[in-house]
C-alpha cells in the first residue's frame, strides 16, 4: 500500500492535477476571448464543455467502484506472490506447489480481467466525453455558416472561430483523461487513510519508576481479532529474580511478555514497572528499559557485527565482539570468510536457527537493559551451547528483572518463581519447589518431560 499507492498519488498530484488545472485555465481564457468577439459563435463552441465534464463527473462513482475491485485484485495477487516466494520450501515439502500455483494463476487472471473492465469503463466515459467535444466544431461550422449567409459575421472571423474551436478541445481531451485518473485516486487515498487512522501509542518521556519490579494487576487482553487471549492475569516479576512463565502452547506466554513491554495496550487491569503505569509512557522511552530476545528472531541483511550493534547503536566494535563472545557467536563467526564482517543474507537466511538465536542473545547482552524478556531464547540451541549461554545469562541478569519463557523444564528449574499460564489465566504460581509440592499443573509438566526423555522414534 505504501509503495504502490504513494506512486499512484504522486503521479496524479504532480502530473495530472497541474495539467488539468493548466488546460482548464487556458480553456477559460480562450472562451472569454471568444465571447468578446462574438457571443453566438462562442456559445456554439463552448456549449459542449459542461456536458463533457458532467459525463466525466457522473461516471466517477462507477469508475471508483471498478477501481476499488481492481485494486483489491492487485493486493490479493501481490500478497499471493510474496507468500509463494516466502513459503516455497513448505509448499514443495507438502507437494502443494502445483495447487498453490494454480490458485496464483487464477489471481493473475482475475487481475487481468479487472484491469480490462476498469480500463474499458474509463475509456467508455472518456471517449463519450471527447466525442461530445467534437460536436463543438460541428456547431461552430453550422452556426458560423448561418451567420455568414445572413451577413452578420465576415469570413476571417468565421475561419478564426473554426481554427480556435479545433484547437480548443485538444488540451481538454487530455484533461478529461486526467480527470478520470484523479477521480480514481480516491480508492488509493482511502487505503492510505486506513493506515493514518490507526491509533498511535503515546505517553510521557519522563520515567518515574522506583526499581524495576513488573506487576500485572488483573490484566485482560484481546488482539484485534477480538478473541480474549488473557482473561485475568496477576503476578509480580521482582527485580533481582528470574520469573519463569510456563504453560501449554497458546496459553498466552508470549502475549504476556509483549504486553510487559507495551507492544499492545491492554483492555483491562494495569501493568506497572517500578510502580509506573506503562500505558502512560512513550513506547520508545519505555523500551529503552528492556532487552528482549524474541521467540522468532528477526535479522537484517547485513554483517553479524551490525546485526548485533542494533542492540546499542553507539557500541564500539570491541563491545560488540565482547557481547558476541558471551553469546557464543565466536564459534560460527570464526568459520565465516569475513568473520564478524560476513553478510548473513535476508533475515539471516545463511545461518542456522541456533546461530540466529545466538545473535539475538548477543544483542540483548549488548543492550544490557534493567529488564530482560527471554521468549524461548535458547530453544534452538544444543545442550552444550545452551549451558554456556545460560552461564553467561546468569551473569547478565544479576540485579535485573528477568522474565523467561521456556518449554524445557531444565531451563525453568533454576528460576526464583514460576507462573503457570493456562487458557489466559494464571493457573498457579510460586517457587519451583513450592509448586512441585503443592501445585497441580507444574508437577504434571515436569513429570511428562521426564517420561518423554525415554521416548524413541
Ligand atoms: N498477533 C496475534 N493476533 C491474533 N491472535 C494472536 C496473535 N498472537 C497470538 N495470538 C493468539 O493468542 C493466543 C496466545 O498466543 P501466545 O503466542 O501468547 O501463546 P504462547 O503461550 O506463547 O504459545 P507458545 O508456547 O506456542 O509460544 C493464541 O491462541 C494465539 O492464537
Ligand atoms: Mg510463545
Amino acid at each position: 500500500m505504501i509503495m504502490g499507492d504513494c506512486a499512484t498519488l504522486e503521479q496524479a498530484f504532480s502530473h495530472y492535477v497541474p495539467a488539468l488545472a493548466g488546460s482548464l485555465i487556458s480553456t477559460t481564457l480562450i472562451a472569454v476571448c471568444l465571447f468578446a468577439y462574438d457571443w453566438r459563435m462562442a456559445l456554439a463552441a463552448v456549449w459542449v464543455l459542461p456536458i463533457a465534464f458532467t459525463i466525466t463527473f457522473f461516471s466517477a462513482r462507477i469508475q471508483e467502484y471498478f477501481n476499488r475491485k481492481s485494486v483489491a485484485a492487485n493486493v490479493a495477487l501481490e500478497s499471493g506472490v510474496q507468500e509463494c516466494i516466502e513459503s516455497l520450501q513448505d509448499l514443495k515439502t507438502n507437494n502443494a506447489e502445483e495447487s498453490y500455483l494454480k490458485g496464483l494463476g487464477k489471481k493473475i487472471d482475475d487481475v487481468e480481467k479487472r484491469h480490462i473492465i476498469t480500463e474499458l469503463g474509463t475509456a467508455l466515459f472518456v471517449v463519450s466525453s471527447t466525442l461530445i467535444l467534437k460536436f463543438g466544431i460541428a456547431t461552430v461550422a453550422l452556426v458560423g455558416s448561418a451567420l455568414l449567409i445572413r451577413g452578420e459575421i465576415d469570413i476571417p472571423l468565421f475561419f478564426m472561430f473554426l481554427l480556435v474551436a479545433s484547437r480548443l478541445y485538444a488540451p481538454l481531451e487530455g484533461a478529461l483523461q486526467n480527470l478520470a485518473a484523479v477521480i480514481s485516486t480516491k480508492t488509493n487515498i482511502n487505503r492510505m487513510n486506513e493506515i493514518l487512522d490507526q491509533p498511535i501509542q503515546t505517553g510521557t518521556d519522563r520515567v518515574t519508576n522506583k526499581g524495576y519490579d513488573i506487576v500485572f494487576d488483573h490484566v485482560g487482553f484481546a488482539y484485534n481479532t477480538g478473541e480474549t487471549v488473557l482473561k485475568d492475569v496477576s503476578f509480580t516479576a521482582k527485580q533481582g529474580e528470574v520469573t519463569a512463565l510456563v504453560g501449554p502452547s497458546g496459553g498466552g506466554k508470549t502475549t504476556v511478555s509483549r504486553l510487559a513491554a507495551r507492544f499492545w495496550d491492554i483492555s483491562r487491569g494495569k501493568i506497572t514497572v517500578g510502580g509506573m503505569d506503562i500505558s502512560k509512557i512513550e513506547p520508545e522511552t519505555l523500551l529503552s528499559l528492556y532487552s528482549i530476545v524474541f521467540q522468532d528472531v528477526t535479522l537484517f541483511n547485513n554483517t553479524i557485527m551490525e546485526n548485533i550493534r542494533i542492540g546499542r547503536k553507539d557500541a564500539t566494535d570491541e563491545e560488540v565482539i565482547a557481547a558476541a563472545r558471551l553469546a557464543n557467536c565466536e564459534e560460527f563467526a570464526a568459520k565465516l570468510p569475513d568473520g564478524y564482517h560476513s553478510m548473513i543474507g535476508e533475515n539471516g537466511c545463511e545461518l542456522s536457527g541456533g546461530e540466529r538465536q545466538r545473535i539475538s542473545i548477543a544483542r540483548a547482552f549488548l543492550k544490557n537493559s534493567p529488564i530482560i524478556l527471554l521468549d524461548e531464547a535458547t530453544a534452538s540451541l544444543d545442550v552444550e551451547n545452551e549451558t554456556l549461554i545460560q552461564a553467561a545469562l546468569s551473569r547478565l541478569i544479576k540485579d535485573k528483572t528477568v522474565l523467561v519463557i521456556a518449554h524445557r523444564m531444565r531451563t525453568v528449574s533454576g528460576a526464583d518463581k514460576v507462573v503457570v499460564l493456562s487458557d489466559g489465566s494464571v493457573a498457579e504460581q510460586g517457587t519451583p519447589e513450592e509448586l512441585m509440592n503443592t501445585g497441580r499443573f507444574y508437577p504434571h509438566m515436569v513429570k511428562l518431560q521426564i517420561i518423554s526423555r525415554d521416548w524413541g522414534i
